[in-house]
């Protein structure tokens, strides 16, 4: 199965400059919780603009370079054919962005772990093919700055 973890603010801006428009603790250990001894992908992009390792978790990194290496992680060339390979599995493999990657993952999607930002931001990189009204709410917890809402696929 493949799902999907975003915070995006009103305008469904994601990124500015490579990083996160904000800094929001409370959505940093959300993220941590609910990525914990999982399979999760991000692109090349995203993975090298970590601001730190992500510990405990097996990741996936998709990259057109066929070069491309990384310590402890797996490499992936071709996220169309990875989406494809493990989209009926029972195991969730979580798609963590950017931009690009959640475009092309986002039909695979059948679950997903959304916050939403409050606060309009700044913003270079927009989740524009998001569309809540393709989903049922199935949990929604109110924090300070954001709403975090679970997200299932209509049928
Ligand atoms: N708010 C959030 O929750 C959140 C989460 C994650 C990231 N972000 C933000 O998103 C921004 C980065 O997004 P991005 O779109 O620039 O980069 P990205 O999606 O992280 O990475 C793109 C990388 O993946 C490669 N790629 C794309 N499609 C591929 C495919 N089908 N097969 C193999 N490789 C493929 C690209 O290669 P090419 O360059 O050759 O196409 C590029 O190296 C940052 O600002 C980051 O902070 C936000």
């Amino acid at each position: 199965m493949i799902s999907f973890s975003v915070a995006m603010e009103p305008d469904k801006g994601i990124g500015i400059r490579g990083s996160l428009p904000w800094h929001l603790k409370e959505e940093l250990q959300l993220f941590k919780s609910n990525t914990l001894y999982k399979n999760i992908v991000m692109g090349q992009t995203t993975y090298d603009n970590l601001p730190r390792k992500l510990k405990d978790r097996y990741i996936t990194v998709v990259s057109i370079d066929p070069e491309y290496k990384a310590e402890d992680v797996e490499v992936e060339n071709d996220l169309i054919s990875f989406l494809k390979r493990h989209e009926n599995d029972e195991t969730e493999y979580i798609i963590c962005g950017g931009a690009s990657i959640y475009r092309q993952a986002y039909p695979y999607c059948k679950k997903a772990y959304v916050s939403f930002v409050k606060e309009p931001y700044e913003t270079d990189t927009r989740f524009e093919c998001f569309d809540l009204d393709d989903w049922n709410i199935v949990k929604e917890v109110n924090y300070p700055d954001f709403v975090y809402r679970e997200l299932e696929r209509k049928e």
